[in-house]
C-alpha cells in the first residue's frame, strides 16, 4: 500500500481510495461544470452518472469535444477482462459507452483480453478465459450497442490483425516504464510485461485501418488509466493522436468501503444472480443505519456511507426528488434501513431480469458484434 493508505493499480484496488488524491497522483483533470456544460449543449441532457459525480475524470476530454464542435468526429473503446461473471459494476462505464454511442452517433471497438486475464490469473486457463469472453460479451450487447457500429473481439481470436500494431507499440515501450507505471520485477512473468501493448492497440486500431487520425475517447473505471497514460506517451511518436478518456470511481461493493469485485464473490451483483440470491446480498449490506430502531429514530441514519443509498445514488433512482427524499427521511430517521434494502432489491431484481431477457436474446445476436481474423 502506498503512504496514502490506498492503492489503485489495474489489478489490484485496497484501501480508502481518496479519489482527489488519485487524480492528482495519475494526473488527470477533473469533470468540472465547464466541461458538463460543454456536453450539455451538444447531447441536450446529462447522463444520470455525470449528473451524480460517478465519472469524475478525464483526459483530454476537451480536446475531443471541441473537434467535433468543428465536425471532426470521434470513436469510443472500452473492454473488458473476462476472468469471470459480469457484476454491476462493470456495467458502468459500457452503459456510459451506450448513451454516447447514441448521442454522438460513434463507433465502438470493445476489447476482452483473454490474453491478460490468463497471464494474471493464477489458476485460470486460457480456454476458460476465452468462454468467459463469449458470456461477458452477451452482458454488452444486452445493454442495447448498434450491431452496426459495435465490434467486439477476443484478444487471442483477433490476433492476426492486433499483434502487428501491439508489437509496434511494444518496440517503443521500454522495460524500465511498465517497471515504473506498473511495478513489475524481475519475478513479473514477461507477458505481462508485454500485455499493455495489446490494451493500446484498439486506440488507434480504426485510425490504421482508415489510413488516417481518427480520436479516440475511452470510457473506463480509473483503476485502468496506467495502461492509458502508457499508451499517450508512445502513439504520439508512431503518428496518433493520444487517446481521450472519460474515467468513472468505483460502483461499491457489498461490504463497508472498498470496490464492487469480481474477485470477491461476496462484494458484488453478477448480472446473472437469481432474485433469491440479490435478496440475501443485499439484506446483507452494510448500511448507515444504527444499532438499535430506537437508536436510529433518534439520531437518524448516515446516506453519506449506506451503500443501498449509493446504489440508488448512482443507478436504481434517476428520479432527483425521490433520491433528495430518501436522503432526507434517512438522515431524519423515519425510514429503516430493513424498508431501505427491500426497495432496492425490487429494483434490482426488475433490472436484472429485463437484462437477463436480453442476455438470452443476445445469443443469437453475437456474430453480427465479434470481430475474428
Ligand atoms: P475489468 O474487466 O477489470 O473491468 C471492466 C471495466 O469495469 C471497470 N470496473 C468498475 N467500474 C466501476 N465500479 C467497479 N466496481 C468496477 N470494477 C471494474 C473497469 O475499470 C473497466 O473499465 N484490462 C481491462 C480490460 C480492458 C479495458 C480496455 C477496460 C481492455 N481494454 C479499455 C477499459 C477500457 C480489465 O481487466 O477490465
Amino acid at each position: 500500500m502506498s503512504k496514502d493508505n490506498f492503492t489503485v493499480t489495474p489489478w489490484d484496488v485496497s484501501g480508502d481510495v481518496n479519489y482527489n488524491k488519485l487524480i492528482k497522483n495519475f494526473g488527470l483533470s477533473k469533470i468540472d461544470d465547464k466541461l458538463l456544460e460543454k456536453i450539455k449543449k451538444q447531447t441536450g441532457e446529462l447522463h444520470l452518472f455525470l449528473k451524480r459525480g460517478l465519472f469524475i475524470a478525464h483526459r483530454d476530454l476537451d480536446v475531443v469535444l471541441n473537434s467535433y464542435a468543428k465536425g471532426d468526429s470521434f470513436f469510443l473503446y472500452t473492454g473488458r477482462g473476462p476472468s469471470g461473471n459480469t457484476h454491476i459494476g462493470h456495467l458502468i462505464p459500457w452503459i456510459l459507452a451506450k448513451w454516447l454511442q447514441d448521442k454522438y452517433d460513434l463507433e465502438l471497438y470493445f476489447q476482452m483480453t483473454d490474453d491478460e486475464k490468463f497471464l494474471f490469473k493464477e489458476n485460470l486457463t486460457l480456454e476458460e478465459a476465452t468462454g468467459f469472453a463469449y458470456e461477458n460479451a452477451l452482458d454488452v450487447i444486452a445493454l442495447g450497442f448498434d450491431p452496426k457500429k459495435t465490434h467486439i473481439f477476443t484478444n487471442t481470436q483477433y490476433a492476426k490483425t492486433l499483434y502487428p500494431q501491439a508489437l509496434r507499440v511494444a518496440k517503443k515501450l521500454t522495460f524500465s516504464t511498465t517497471k515504473a507505471v506498473f511495478g513489475f520485477t524481475n519475478e513479473t512473468n514477461t507477458g505481462q510485461i508485454f500485455y499493455t501493448s495489446m490494451q493500446t492497440v484498439p486506440a488507434f486500431l480504426p485510425s490504421v485501418k482508415a489510413g488516417r487520425n481518427i480520436y479516440c475517447l475511452i470510457p473506463h473505471g480509473i483503476d485502468q488509466d496506467p495502461h492509458f497514460r502508457v499508451a499517450r506517451d508512445i502513439l504520439p511518436k508512431l503518428g496518433y493522436y493520444k487517446p481521450a478518456s472519460i474515467q468513472n470511481i468505483f460502483f461499491p461493493g457489498l461490504a463497508k468501503g472498498g470496490k464492487m469485485s469480481a474477485s470477491d464473490v461476496n462484494s458484488a451483483i453478477f448480472t446473472t444472480d437469481s432474485k433469491k440470491e440479490v435478496e440475501k446480498k443485499i439484506n446483507s449490506a452494510f448500511t448507515g443505519g444504527r444499532e438499535t430502531i430506537e437508536k436510529q429514530q433518534k439520531e437518524g441514519g448516515n446516506p453519506d456511507i449506506c451503500n443501498i443509498y449509493k446504489y440508488n445514488h448512482f443507478l436504481f433512482e434517476e428520479d432527483d426528488e425521490r433520491i433528495e427524499e430518501m436522503r432526507h427521511l434517512c438522515k431524519k430517521g423515519q425510514i429503516r434501513c430493513k424498508d431501505c434494502k427491500k426497495q432496492l432489491v425490487q429494483k434490482i431484481n426488475n433490472f436484472l431480469q429485463e437484462h437477463q431477457k436480453k442476455r438470452q436474446l443476445a445469443k443469437a445476436k453475437l456474430s453480427e458484434f465479434i470481430l475474428t481474423d
